[in-house]
């Protein structure tokens, strides 16, 4: 079988692989996208999990759900009267699906675009041949001199209790329950763990969750999660810390699960439904990297070097089936980064410098360090704080809840890391990024115009009280 020739295959449509195989385009490279995800009838559906079941779908359960409980909790403090406020889920589903299926189209247009030749289905090594390597799909044989691997992760099972994505649901089906349910319970006070908590929760179910380890939101600053977990309990989500799983049974009415709870007495948990969010594994089933003598690491992941080469020449990979934050944003760097690195260019990420957003309501954000990390770090630092109850555009929002923290070296005043909770904290983060890729002090910061009213203020007030001169607080 003759095989097609292209320059470079990207292999998997996700964050990482799309933006890869357009920058590689760009670059001048003939390339070939492979991405097997299929969207209801069975056609392409590019964008990976992101796309399809992760970061968008989630955000647009999110933002309904926050609208509901605006008009039920807050319309009436602005004088709005609505009635009785109630949900259409299905309809919300369709609106979400839409939201999907934009966002797989847009893909697809910006492959024609860019002029990549698009292949549905699963892409698999066949032969390392001629310095380069075959790689199959269907019926189908691509040649290219470089691979650049990007297939994504899955959710991860707890064993005895597999995703049937009607009862015990992964992220997948916790993101079309067809129906509010009364109860619903959560393993793991993880990112998706909060965030579909949240949703479910705003719509009217009572949410449960449980987690394994003693402290919540062991990643974020200290300070940022102890606020987070009163708010959280304060909204009515139930979290349970330093639990201990025994077993989970589903039947058709419901699910129960058996725990151990903090104090080490046996529970029982009843809920309609169970959602798994207990992190996720590297996805690299659909490869056949034994044919080419692939490496993977200990814990499954393709092994790379800081540059995402594999153990194969001219193979790279890039994203969630890599070491590393598994985030859209850092699959999106690395995937850049090959393409320039391909063309001979010195493409980088910085992971120093990668944000971090839970987009719970208040929202988390952060950037760089926690005050526990530099500690642990013995590094001499300032921090200085700022309450968006401060704040004139969060009073006139009456979303005052939560705050802004800055870290900064003891001596030279360099921002070492910035935690956000409150509103907007996803695109308020932006700014402590750019702050920190330029080595910016909280001086700088401090510095700068800020618009009035904006909750940005509360960013520059948290720099000057660095240095213990706020002026509105
Ligand atoms: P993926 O997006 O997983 O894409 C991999 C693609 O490769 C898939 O389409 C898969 O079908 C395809 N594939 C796999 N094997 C093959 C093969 N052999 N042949 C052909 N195709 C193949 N991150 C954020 O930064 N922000 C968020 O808000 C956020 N929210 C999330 C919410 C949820 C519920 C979940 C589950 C994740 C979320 N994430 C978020 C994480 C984010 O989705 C991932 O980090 C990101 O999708 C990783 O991109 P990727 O390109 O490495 O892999
Ligand atoms: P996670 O790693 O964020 O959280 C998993 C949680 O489950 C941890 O708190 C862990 O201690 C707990 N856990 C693990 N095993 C357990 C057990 N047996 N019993 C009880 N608790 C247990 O993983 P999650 O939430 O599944 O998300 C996966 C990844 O997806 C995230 O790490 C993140 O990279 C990405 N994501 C990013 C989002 C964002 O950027 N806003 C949103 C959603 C997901």
């Amino acid at each position: 079988m003759s095989s097609k020739q292209f320059d470079v295959i990207v292999i998997g449509g996700g964050p990482g692989g799309y933006i890869a195989a357009i920058r590689a385009a760009q670059l001048g490279f003939t390339v070939a996208c492979i991405d097997e995800w299929k969207n209801a009838v069975g056609g392409p559906a590019p964008g990976g999990t992101c796309t399809n079941v992760g970061c968008i779908p989630s955000k647009a359960l999110l933002q309904s759900s926050e609208h509901f409980d605006h008009a039920r909790q807050h319309f009436a403090e602005h004088g709005i009267s609505t009635g009785e406020v109630t949900i259409d889920v299905a309809r919300m589903l369709g609106r979400k699906d839409n939201v999907v299926k934009q966002n797989n189209e847009g893909i697809l247009y910006l492959f024609k675009k860019n002029k990549v030749a698009f292949f549905h289905g699963r892409g698999s090594f066949a032969a390392a041949k001629d310095g380069g390597y075959e790689i199959q799909v269907g019926e189908e044989l691509l040649a290219a001199k470089h691979v650049i691997l990007a297939t994504g992760s899955v959710a991860r099972e707890l064993p005895g209790a597999a995703f049937d994505e009607d009862m015990i649901l992964s992220n997948d089906g916790a993101l079309r329950i067809g129906a509010v349910p009364k109860t619903l319970g959560v393993i793991g006070s993880g990112v998706i763990g909060l965030e579909m908590g949240s949703v479910w929760r705003r719509l009217g179910a009572e949410v449960t969750v449980l987690e394994g380890l003693p402290t919540f939101l062991g990643a974020v600053d200290e300070s940022v999660a102890k606020e987070a977990l009163k708010l959280f309990k304060k909204q009515g989500l139930k979290i349970e810390l330093g639990v201990k799983i025994g077993g989970v049974k589903s039947g058709k009415n419901g699910v129960s699960v058996a725990y151990t709870d903090a104090k080490g007495e046996a529970q029982t948990l009843s809920v309609d439904k169970l959602i798994i969010s207990i992190g996720r594994v590297a996805n690299t089933s659909g490869l056949n990297g034994a044919a080419v003598g692939l490496k993977l690491d200990e814990r499954g992941a393709i092994e790379v070097d800081a540059d995402c080469k594999t153990n194969l020449p001219n193979v790279w990979a890039v994203g969630d089936v890599v070491r590393g934050p598994m985030l859209a944003h850092k699959a999106e760097e690395e995937g850049v980064a090959v393409a320039e690195r391909i063309a001979g260019q010195h493409g980088h990420v910085n992971f120093n410098t990668i944000p971090w957003v839970i987009y719970t309501s208040p929202e988390i954000a952060w950037v760089g360090r926690t005050e526990q990390q530099l500690k642990a770090d013995g590094v001499a630092y300032k921090a200085g704080q700022f309450p968006f109850l401060a704040n004139g555009r969060a009073r006139a929002l009456g979303d005052t809840s939560g705050f802004v923290k800055f870290l900064a070296d003891a001596k030279t005043d360099e921002i070492l890391g910035v935690h956000i909770i409150g509103p907007s904290a996803s695109e308020l983060i932006a700014e402590a990024v750019v702050a920190m890729e330029f080595k910016a002090s909280a001086e700088d910061i401090a510095r700068i115009c800020h618009a009035h009213p904006s909750l940005s203020e509360a960013t520059k007030e948290a720099a000057l009280a660095v240095d213990k001169r706020t002026l509105n607080f």
